[in-house]
Formats: C-alpha cells, structure tokens, sequence
C-alpha cells in the first residue's frame, strides 16, 4: 500500500513541543498497526519568516496542497508583535486556510470524565459533554474587502485622523456549502444542529440564516435545525452546553465561541480542530489538523504544555483523512486512560492533584497506553 502523506509544520512557541509528542504517536502507528506515513517537515509563522523573510514559503505552500494531510503546531508569539502585518506569523496559517480553500473547521469539545471536577464550571453542567462547533474558515470578516488602515483625512472631527476597516462578506455558496458540512457532520451525532449569527443587526447575518434554512428544508429535512444570536449562544454555551449537539457559525463567532467552549473540557490545551475543504481526485479531502490553542508564549520552552490538544488533532487526522476511524479511537481511549490515572500536566492540574508530569512525559505516557490496549 502507499503511505499516506504528511507535512508536519510545527510553528512557533509551544508547537514544537506539542508537536514532538505527536510525532512519539505517529511512529507507534507505524510500528504497531501496520500504517506507514511519508512524513516531510518545514516551517511557518514566526520560524518561517526568521529563515525566509516570509511566514509561509511558496514551496510550504506547494508540499501542503500535495500531501494527504498537514499537521499543524502554532503559530505566533511576541517576537514578531512588530512586524509588518503582511508578514506576521499568523498570516501564514491564514494563507494555508485560504489557499487550501478549508472552509469546515470541527472544533469538537468533549469533557472527559476524569477531568469534569476540574472544568471551571461545575460537575453537572459538563458531565459528559460532546458537542461539535463547526466554523466557517475561509471567509467572513477574517477575508472580506475593503479592509485596511487608511487616514481618515477629511473628517476633521476625528480625533487621530485614522480609520480601520474589516467587511464582514458572504456569498450564499459559502453558507451552504458549510451549511451542508454541519448536516453531514450531525447526522453521523445527535441530528440537531444549532445555527449562530446576529441576524438582528447584520445583512450578511440575515443571509446566513436564510441560507442556512435552505440547505436545512431541501436537503436534510430529517436533521432538527434551530438558529440563535451568537451572543445568547455564548450565554447558553456557559449556561447549558450540553443542550448543543452540532453548533455551525461564521468565521469569528466560531473562533470565539470554540475558545469559550475549550474551558468546559477543562482546558484550552485539550481542543483539537481539523480544517477540511472539498474532496480531492482520491476521495480525501484537502485536510490540516491542529490544536484550537495558540503558541503560548507564556509558558513556551519549559515543557508545560499540555499536548493531548495536538495529539488528539491528529486523531482526526485518523478518521478524516485516513479513514482509520477505529486507530482514531484507540488513540482517544489511551488519552482518556492516562487521564484517569491522574496524570496531569500543570494547566491540568487542579485542587484534588495527580501526578505532575511534563509535556514529554504526557506524550510518552499516552504511547504507554496505546502499548498496554484495553
Ligand atoms: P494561546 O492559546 O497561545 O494561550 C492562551 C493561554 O492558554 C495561555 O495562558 C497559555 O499558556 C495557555 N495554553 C495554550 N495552549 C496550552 C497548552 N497546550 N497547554 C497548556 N496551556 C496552554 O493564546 P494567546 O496567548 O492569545 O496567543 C499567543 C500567540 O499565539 C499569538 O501570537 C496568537 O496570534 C497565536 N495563536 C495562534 C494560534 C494558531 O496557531 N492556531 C491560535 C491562537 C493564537
Ligand atoms: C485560531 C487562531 C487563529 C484565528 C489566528 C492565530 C489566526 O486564533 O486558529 O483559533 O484567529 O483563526
Ligand atoms: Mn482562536
């Protein structure tokens, strides 16, 4: 068979620690079951721009629309604060998103038993959590034109004479074609989804439903569909997660609601994402998986980070590209077993302690597991 393809992109700060940890799992797939991956390396963001000039070089951006799938760290950290806009860090993650046209991002939280005393919020509220934010990743505010810093030059009353300028833009096509993807997702779960915009203020919020509700009654009928103003989505994210099953959203919204939603697992080090676009000749989809966390520059080179958000990225990786569902599961299951042992690396780490371990650790903890099964 042929391997499957892979570029690992590591990034910035914590990505390549977290990354380190991925890269224990992957060789213990390919020693243990039978995969083989044909993994290549390179660099983005902030690692990329200090050797090139450019946080994402033209031969990255090549080796990334070849491969099956790209693994990616972080991107980011104050080192490049400074810099021009166009060269940040981050704008080299956006050039993957966009140019990989990987407009689906599952952002799933799910609490694991073994960590819902330690959820900001209680017990019973994140019990057993398992929804799906499903973000819009192409489009919206985060690309819409015009944009810009301009001076503001004819408007004297404008105390600092400038003006910054974002658009916030979709087209029908790009709501139904996410719209379709949150149908797709949710019949495979609970079959509800929840659709999130500010139709009450916004155009393009008023299109979003509209479109939504399309999608919904030609297409999937049988999937139950409601719509919520993002900001009482955010109130009854915190209030009642677990009412949500499939949560589909813009650009923005999703990226904030999905940051909010990272606290009722426990921890933002825990939230994977997989950012997909349209099937490719070979039946996978254009694919990049990552943890929902940035470089975290707080705690970077000191082996705290938590990387079960990249490992369980990964996972994904499994079951969307690979079509290895039942590897995907095992390796969740080894996660959540070294939970329950109490280990804990310290963003994990609550009153009723564990063991601390660092972030090497973690990862040789869960390779541990995978090697003990069941
Ligand atoms: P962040 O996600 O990097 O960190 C927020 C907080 O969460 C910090 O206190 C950090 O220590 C903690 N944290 C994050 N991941 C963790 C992990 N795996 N284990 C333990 N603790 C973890 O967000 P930020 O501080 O707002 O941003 C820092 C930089 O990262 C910025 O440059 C930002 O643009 C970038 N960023 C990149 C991505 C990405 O690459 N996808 C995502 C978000 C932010
Ligand atoms: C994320 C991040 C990115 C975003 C940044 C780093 C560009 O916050 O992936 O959630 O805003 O999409
Ligand atoms: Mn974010």
């Amino acid at each position: 068979t042929t391997p499957y393809s892979l570029l690992i992109l590591p990034g910035d700060g914590i990505g390549p620690e977290v990354m380190a940890e991925v890269v224990k799992v992957i060789d213990w797939f390919q020693a243990n079951r039978g995969m083989r991956f044909d993994v290549s390396h390179d660099l983005v963001g902030g690692a990329a721009y200090d050797k090139h000039g450019t946080p994402l070089a033209d031969k990255t951006m090549a080796r990334a629309q070849e491969v099956d799938a790209v693994l990616l760290g972080a991107v980011g950290g104050p080192k490049y604060d400074d810099l021009d806009f166009s060269v940040k860090p981050e704008r080299g993650l956006l050039r993957l998103r966009k140019e990989m046209d990987l407009f689906a991002n599952l952002r799933p939280a799910q609490c694991f038993e073994a960590l819902a005393d330690f959820s900001s919020l209680k017990r019973e509220v994140v019990a057993g959590l398992d929804i799906l934010i499903l973000r819009e990743l192409t489009s919206g505010v985060y690309f819409g034109e015009p944009r810009g810093i301009h001076d503001d030059n004819n408007n004297p009353e404008n105390e600092g004479g400038r003006v910054g300028i974002n658009t916030q833009r979709y087209t029908s096509g790009e709501i139904r074609r996410v719209a379709r993807s949150a149908f797709e997702l949710a019949k495979r779960r609970g079959n509800k989804v929840c659709s999130m915009e500010k139709a009450n203020v916004m155009e393009s919020g008023i299109l979003w439903r509209e479109e939504v509700q399309w999608v919904h009654d030609n297409e999937y009928p049988e999937v139950e569909l409601s719509h919520m103003y993002a900001d009482n989505g955010a109130m009854q994210l915190v209030r009642n997660p677990r009412q949500f099953d499939v949560i589909v959203t813009d650009n923005l919204f999703g990226d904030i609601l999905s940051d909010a939603a990272a606290m009722l697992t426990g921890s933002l080090g825990m939230l994977p994402s997989a950012s997909l676009g349209a099937k490719m000749a070979n039946g996978r989809p254009k694919a990049l998986y990552e943890p929902v966390h940035g470089s975290a520059p707080d705690i970077a080179g000191q082996g705290k980070a938590n990387p079960i958000a990249c490992i369980l990225s990964f996972a994904m990786a499994l079951r969307y590209s690979f079509d290895q569902g039942d590897a995907a599961t095992e390796l969740e299951r080894a996660v959540e077993r070294v939970l329950a042992d109490g280990v804990r690396t310290p963003d994990l780490m609550g009153p009723e302690g564990g063991t601390p371990v660092s972030t090497s650790q973690m990862g040789d903890r869960i390779v541990a597991a995978l090697a003990a099964g069941i």
